[in-house]
C-alpha cells in the first residue's frame, strides 16, 4: 500500500486491522446488510508528530456539537455508505482517519483518502467525548444491526427498562459475565440525528456499555472494536437461545435471581 498512514506505524496498523477483522465478523453474522453499521476508534495515542503535521485532504466539516474533550484527537472512522464487507478487505479505502480541530466543532480528514465518515458520527463523537471526560479506557464505539436483538425491540414489552437485560442475562451465565452492565434502551429516533446522539449519551451515562436503538440496532463501546463486538455477540447469543426455546414450543425458564446474584458475587460484576 503506497502512501498509507499505516506504513511504518505498526500499532496504528494493528488497531485498524483489528477493526477490519471486526467488520468482517459483522458481515459474517448477517448484521451488516449493505452499508449497515459503523465503527469509530480513538487512535490518538497511536499518532506521532509526523501525523500531527499531516495536512487535511478535504475541507473542514462541522461536527454539529462542541466536544471539548476531543480537541486534537484522531479517529479511524468507517466511511458513510461504505460496506463492512469491503472495509474488512480494504480499511483505508472504506474508512479514513480524521482530526478534531482546535475549535472542537470541526473535523478534517487527513488520510488515506477523502472518505467521508459515517452518518452516525454525531453519536460516535459524543460518546468518545464522554468517555475521555470520564477517564474511561474505552477507545472504540460500534453500531450494528444484530437481527435477533433488533427483533426484540418490535415488542413494547422488551423496551421497559432492564426487562430485556434480565431476560438476556438469564439465558446463559456468560452473558452476565461478559456484558455485565446489560442493555440500555433508546426509543426510536432518526438515524444520524443529534437527538439520537444525546439520547445515546444519556443512556450510556446510566451505566451501560451497550444500548439498543429501538427498531434499528445496537451501539456499544469498549476498549477496542473486538471487545465491543464481543459484548453485542454475547447479548445476541442469548436472544437466539430465547428464540430457539420459543420455537421448540416453550418459554425458557431462565436462570433464577439467586443464580444470577451468585454470578455477580463470583465474578465481582458491577450489577
Ligand atoms: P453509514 O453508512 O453512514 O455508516 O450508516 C449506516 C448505518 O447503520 C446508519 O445507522
Ligand atoms: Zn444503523
Amino acid at each position: 500500500m503506497k502512501n498509507s498512514i499505516l506504513n511504518n506505524r505498526p500499532s496504528l496498523r494493528a488497531e485498524v486491522e483489528k477493526t477490519a477483522e471486526v467488520a468482517g465478523l459483522l458481515w459474517q453474522k448477517g448484521w451488516a446488510e449493505r452499508n449497515g453499521g459503523n465503527i469509530t476508534v480513538n487512535v490518538t495515542e497511536l499518532i506521532d508528530d509526523d501525523v500531527r503535521l499531516m495536512p487535511a485532504i478535504a475541507p473542514a466539516t462541522p461536527i454539529g456539537q462542541t466536544l471539548t474533550h476531543l480537541r486534537g484527537c484522531y479517529f479511524y472512522c468507517k466511511g458513510t455508505n461504505k460496506r463492512m464487507r469491503d472495509l474488512a478487505r480494504e480499511p483505508m479505502q472504506n474508512g479514513s482517519v480524521i482530526r478534531i480541530l482546535d475549535d472542537c466543532q470541526h473535523y478534517e480528514i487527513i488520510a488515506d483518502n477523502p472518505v467521508r465518515p459515517t452518518s452516525e458520527l454525531p453519536t460516535h463523537l459524543a460518546i468518545h467525548d464522554y468517555l475521555l471526560q470520564k477517564g474511561s479506557p474505552y477507545r472504540a464505539t460500534l453500531h450494528t444491526h444484530p437481527i435477533e436483538l433488533v427483533a426484540l425491540t418490535h415488542s413494547k414489552k422488551w423496551l421497559e427498562k432492564d426487562k430485556a437485560t434480565r431476560m438476556l442475562w438469564s439465558m446463559i451465565p456468560e452473558t452476565k459475565a461478559f456484558c455485565p452492565r446489560g442493555l440500555g434502551i433508546v426509543p426510536y429516533m432518526l438515524p444520524g440525528s443529534n437527538e439520537l446522539a444525546e439520547a445515546t449519551l444519556r443512556t450510556i451515562d446510566e451505566d451501560y456499555d451497550v444500548v439498543m436503538w429501538e427498531k434499528h440496532g445496537v451501539f456499544a463501546t469498549d476498549v477496542d472494536a473486538m471487545q465491543a463486538f464481543d459484548q453485542v455477540d454475547v447479548l445476541n447469543k442469548s436472544a437466539l437461545i430465547y428464540i430457539q426455546s420459543l420455537s421448540m414450543g416453550f418459554t425458557p425458564d431462565g436462570m433464577t435471581d439467586e443464580q444470577m446474584q451468585e454470578m455477580t458475587k463470583a465474578f465481582n460484576l458491577p450489577k
